[in-house]
């Protein structure tokens, strides 16, 4: 998922994963474009939804990172 991508890659994102993609933080929390947010393969889930309801700055077309398949 997209979060091996971000660890295989070294990207250097402040607190990424920091639950380890057991939906229990919300520092994974992604902002797409429209378009790549339409293309996603998944909807978020019940529990995905409300975590990003914690996330700072929640847009439209936020999801958790370690969610997007
Ligand atoms: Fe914690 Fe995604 S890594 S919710």
């Amino acid at each position: 998922n997209l979060l091996d991508v971000v660890i295989d890659n070294d990207v250097d994102l402040d607190g990424f994963g920091a639950c380890e993609g057991t939906l229990a933080c919300s520092t994974c929390h992604l902002v797409f474009d429209k378009a790549d947010y339409d293309r996603l393969p998944s909807e978020p889930c019940d529990e995905e939804l409300d975590m990003l309801d914690l996330a700072y700055g929640i847009t439209d077309t936020s999801r958790l990172g370690c969610q997007v398949i």
